[in-house]
C-alpha cells in the first residue's frame, strides 16, 4: 500500500520536474501561438507553415520555430522539404531540424521511422512521452513559436495544448464549406477551456484562384468566416485563396510564400501576419504598460 503512494508521489514529482524543465526550455520564446482546426484536412499544417514563412519574412529570420504537435499526422517536415531529417541529440539536450529562413522545426515526423515503430505515441503513455520529449528541446532564443495540434477539438488536441506553458493564443482554421456556427463554437469552447485568447479566424480553401489568368473566383460561398467570426465577435484574420500552387509546393517541400510572393494566397499570408502581430503587441501593452515594441522583451509574455 505504501509502496504505491510512494510511486504515485515519485510519479508527481517526475512530472513536476518534467514540467519545469518545459517551461524553462521555453522561457525564451517570445510568443507562442497555437492552430486548430475543427477538423483534418482544412489547411491548418499548410496555414501553419506559410505563416512561420511569412513570419520569417517580416523580420523574424532564425525566430521562428514550428512545433509539428500533430501525433498522427506530421506533416509540417514533407511542406518545408525535411522529410528524412532526424533530430540531434547533445548535452544540452535535442535540437530542433533548421529549415528554409532559419525555421526551426520539431515534429514527430523526425522519430518515427516507419508505421510500426511509434506504439509508444500511440499508446495510454503517449502524453507522458510527450511531456518528456517536449522538456528536453533546446528552442533556444525565438519571437514565435507556432504549435500546429493535432486535428479536431477533442481530447488529444486538448491534453496536447495542456502540456505546453505560458500560451498567447489560439488560431482558428476554417473551410468556406464547413465554416458553421458549431464548428467555430466548438473551437472557442477548446480555446476556454485551455484559457487561451483567440487571436483570430482564417478561412482557408477560400474561392479559387484561376491558374491561367490569376482571377480569384467563388467555387464555395466565401465569407462565410468573417460572418461567424462577427457574430462570435471573434476576430477575423483573413481568407487564403485555393491555389494550386500552394498544393504543389507543398508537395514538394517548397516555401509556397517565397516560391509565389505576388500571388493573392502569399499576399493574404503576409496580412494575416501583420495582424496577429498585432495582436500580440496589444497583449503585450496590456500585460506590460510599458512594452512599446513588440516580439522584443521575454518578460512582456504573460
Ligand atoms: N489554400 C490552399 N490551396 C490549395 N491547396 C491547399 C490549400 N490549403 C491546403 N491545401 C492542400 O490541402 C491538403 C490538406 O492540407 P493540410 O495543411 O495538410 O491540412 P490539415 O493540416 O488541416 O490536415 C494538402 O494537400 C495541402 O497542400
Ligand atoms: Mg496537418
Amino acid at each position: 500500500m505504501s509502496e504505491k503512494v510512494e510511486e504515485i508521489d515519485e510519479r508527481r514529482k517526475q512530472i513536476q520536474e518534467q514540467e519545469q524543465r518545459l517551461r524553462a526550455r521555453m522561457s525564451k520564446i517570445r510568443h507562442k501561438v497555437a492552430v486548430i482546426s475543427g477538423k483534418g484536412g482544412v489547411g491548418k499544417s499548410t496555414v501553419t507553415v506559410n505563416l512561420a514563412i511569412a513570419f520569417a519574412m517580416h523580420g523574424h529570420a532564425n525566430k521562428v520555430g514550428i512545433l509539428d504537435a500533430d501525433i498522427h499526422g506530421p506533416s509540417v517536415p514533407k511542406m518545408l522539404g525535411l522529410t528524412g531529417q532526424r533530430l540531434q541529440a547533445g548535452p544540452p539536450g535535442i535540437f530542433p531540424v533548421l529549415g528554409s529562413l532559419g525555421i526551426k522545426v520539431v515534429s514527430m515526423d523526425f522519430l518515427l521511422p516507419d508505421e510500426n515503430a511509434p506504439v509508444i505515441w500511440r499508446g495510454p503513455l503517449k502524453m507522458t512521452a510527450l511531456r518528456q520529449f517536449l522538456s528536453d528541446i533546446v528552442w533556444g532564443e525565438l519571437d514565435i513559436l507556432l504549435i500546429d495540434l493535432p486535428p479536431g477539438t477533442g481530447d488529444e488536441p486538448l491534453s496536447v495544448a495542456q502540456l505546453l506553458p505560458e500560451m498567447d493564443g489560439v488560431i482558428i482554421v476554417t473551410i468556406p464549406s464547413e465554416v458553421s456556427q458549431i464548428v467555430v463554437k466548438k473551437a472557442v469552447t477548446f480555446a476556454r477551456r485551455l484559457g487561451m485568447p483567440i487571436i483570430g479566424i482564417i478561412e482557408n480553401m477560400s474561392g479559387f484562384v484561376c491558374p491561367n489568368c490569376g482571377t480569384k473566383v467563388d467555387i464555395f460561398q466565401s465569407g462565410g468566416g468573417k460572418k461567424i467570426a462577427d457574430d462570435l465577435a471573434i476576430p477575423f484574420l483573413g481568407s487564403i485563396p485555393i491555389d494550386q500552387k500552394i498544393c504543389e509546393d507543398a508537395d514538394k517541400g517548397i516555401p509556397f510564400i517565397v516560391a509565389h510572393a505576388d500571388s493573392p494566397a502569399s499576399k493574404a499570408f503576409m496580412e494575416i501576419v501583420q495582424k496577429i502581430e498585432q495582436f500580440l503587441e496589444n497583449k503585450n501593452q496590456k500585460s506590460q504598460h510599458s512594452q512599446p515594441i513588440l516580439l522584443k522583451k521575454k518578460e512582456a509574455v504573460k
